[in-house]
């Protein structure tokens, strides 16, 4: 909760200087624990975050894009942040990366892409797909973990380095974690290689297919 404290101390101090303050003895310090804890429920939480303008992703964004799918689903799959066609959609995965990841969650998995949660780690588009920077991902955090903490996954698949790190404070290369089976008391990670990388090196679907088996294991 702390991120989300301070990034919402620094808005209110935005604030005071878009109204001209340069000086303030007056830090916004009372922001009150429980005025900033997020909503359990999922509706709420997603109303929020679609009305969230904490980082600077929340000025060139057309849409926010909070995530979908089974809200008791046992897998969550985390990307990165949403591309062109998922900031104009308002949804995650749906440009030719989406198509990959559906593809391999019906044909390894054998269940719908419905049936699993999948969201990102910034839910806004960061420009030009850059990654997305470290505050940037702080700042969005909070709202991950409670879409975590409400839906309660299994097993967590993290798609590619960005996400991974992230998500784990990690700062293992992809390349030595992928396919590892990070136990963890609430949920299991496994952590793969993002679809957008198996478009452009198809060879490398094997691996995230020998993954996706041991999700399938877990299950
Ligand atoms: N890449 C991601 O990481 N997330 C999306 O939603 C789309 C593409």
């Amino acid at each position: 909760m702390k991120n989300l404290h301070n990034a919402l101390q620094l808005k209110q101090l935005y604030l005071l200087k878009q109204l001209g303050y340069k000086y303030t003895d007056n830090i916004p310090s009372e922001i009150e624990e429980e005025k900033i804890e997020l909503p359990k429920d999922i509706e709420l939480l997603k109303k929020l975050t679609l009305d969230c303008h904490l980082c600077e992703l929340s000025k060139s964004r057309q849409k926010v894009v909070f995530g979908e799918g089974n809200i008791e689903a046992d897998v969550m799959f985390i990307g990165e942040g949403p591309g062109a066609i998922e900031d104009s959609m308002g949804l995650p995965f749906m440009g030719h990366s989406g198509e990959l990841l559906t593809k391999m969650i019906e044909n390894v998995l054998h269940i719908p892409r419905e049936s699993t949660y999948i969201c990102n780690i910034v839910k806004c588009r960061p420009p030009k797909n850059r990654e997305p920077s470290p505050s940037e991902a702080i700042t969005c955090r909070p709202y991950l973990l409670k879409q975590i903490e409400i839906i309660k996954p299994k097993i967590i698949v993290t798609l590619g380095a960005t996400a991974y790190h992230y998500l784990t404070n990690d700062e293992n290369p992809i390349s030595r974690v992928r396919g590892a089976v990070i136990k963890g008391d609430r949920y299991n990670i496994i952590p793969t290689f993002h679809p957008s990388y198996l478009l452009r090196n198809p060879s490398a679907k094997r691996e995230v297919m020998q993954d996706l088996l041991k999700v399938k294991e877990l299950m």
